[in-house]
């Protein structure tokens, strides 16, 4: 059993510490330890003080706490704390799927989202992006097991707020599991939290993780909510894996969630900035064909001209302007990329400058 070659991370590896504008990252352009700490209200003292033991298996409580209270009626018992989504991704696969299962998911998809759960013998109901935001199409497919994506990556849109209740009240009578992942809910288009599907009662199981909406990544935390019973079986599983995550990150990670209100703000606006700054110039970008603004989360999905090779695209951009985007190809798409919002403002706005000019790109 092993899974294919992870499509998008040859490329992130190339070129995202080398990009002079990075939009090929699905995070927040990241802050330095010195600007994380003062996030979260910890000083170096604090971080000093911090005992070297292994963190407890399941995450610590006052993490767990800490992580419940992002969503309604979930307790700290019903919560797992992981080295990242992946991690998180990767133990809930493996409980919840097995030969032949049919798992339905937005397409195109992370491929963490697909690949694993194929490796696992799944069979794959991909759901095309243009209709599956409505809720009437989920009526009609037929699975055992349900992945939403929400904001999803890599397309950026969301469900409305009515077509979320059908759809959970759909998934509700049908008597459905789903797994959400809910990787980019802190980033709502038009500020607050964004909306959550989970609910462990109802075997509406979640992944998360608040790491690339606040531009931490190397922090490698995340979660799982699900019942006790699972997240027990869950935490078994992870004993054999990473264990326990290091009792830095979850201090840290402690902070950041508490302090959140305080720093979330600037974030979104920095984001939305960006969003509406390439709404407003995509279309004068050479060869593009159609864009529709992210409604959630830090990425987006930009179409391309008829017969236009994603990488070629990518690979001669990257050469000519140092701007870094991901192709469709890498997720199993052709004729579009995949355009991260993440970045700091003037070297976004520098980056499309640079790519406006390249009328010859292609
Ligand atoms: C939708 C989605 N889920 C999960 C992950 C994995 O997240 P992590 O880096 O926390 O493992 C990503 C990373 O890009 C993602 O986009």
């Amino acid at each position: 059993m092993e899974p294919r070659e992870f499509f998008i991370e040859d490329r992130l590896e190339r070129f995202r510490l080398e990009a002079f504008c990075n939009l090929g990252e699905s995070g927040l352009s990241h802050f330095t330890m010195e600007e994380m700490l003062s996030l979260c209200g910890l000083t170096w003292k604090d971080l000093s003080q911090i005992p070297m033991n292994d963190a407890p298996n399941q995450g610590s409580f006052a993490l767990r706490s800490a992580i419940a209270n992002l969503y309604p009626g979930v307790n700290p018992d019903e919560v797992l704390v992981t080295t990242g989504t992946g991690e998180a991704l990767y133990l809930a696969f493996h409980l919840l799927v097995a030969p032949g299962k049919k798992l339905a998911l937005v397409w195109p998809a992370f491929q963490a989202l697909y690949e694993i759960p194929r490796m696992l013998g799944a069979d794959i109901i991909p759901v095309p992006y243009e209709s599956a935001f409505q809720a009437t199409t989920w009526q009609s497919i037929e699975a055992d097991l349900y992945v939403i994506n929400h904001p999803h990556n890599p397309t950026g849109q969301t469900f409305s707020s009515t077509e979320w209740e059908s759809l959970l009240e759909q998934f509700r009578k049908r008597k459905k599991t789903v797994l959400f992942d809910e990787h980019y809910r802190f980033l709502p288009s038009g500020g607050g939290m964004g909306k959550t599907g989970v609910n462990p009662k109802q075997r509406f199981y979640g992944t998360g993780s608040f790491t690339k909406c606040f531009g931490v990544t190397g922090l490698r935390v995340g979660w799982l909510i699900a019942d006790q019973e699972f997240i027990r079986r869950a935490r078994s599983f992870k004993d054999y894996l990473t264990h326990t995550v290091n009792p830095i990150s979850e201090r840290i990670a402690l902070g950041l969630l508490q302090g959140k209100e305080e720093f979330l703000p600037d974030i979104q606006k920095r984001v939305q900035n960006n969003i509406d700054h390439f709404t407003s110039v995509c279309m004068d970008l050479p060869k593009t064909k159609s864009f529709v603004p992210p409604k959630g989360g830090l990425v987006g999905w930009l179409e391309l001209q008829k017969g236009i090779s994603s990488e070629e695209y990518a690979d001669k951009l990257f050469a000519r302007t140092g701007v870094f985007v991901l192709p469709g190809s890498n997720f199993e798409m052709e004729g579009f990329l995949r355009i991260g919002f993440g970045e700091k403002e003037d070297r976004f706005q520098e980056g499309l400058r640079r790519w406006k000019e390249c009328l010859d790109l292609i």
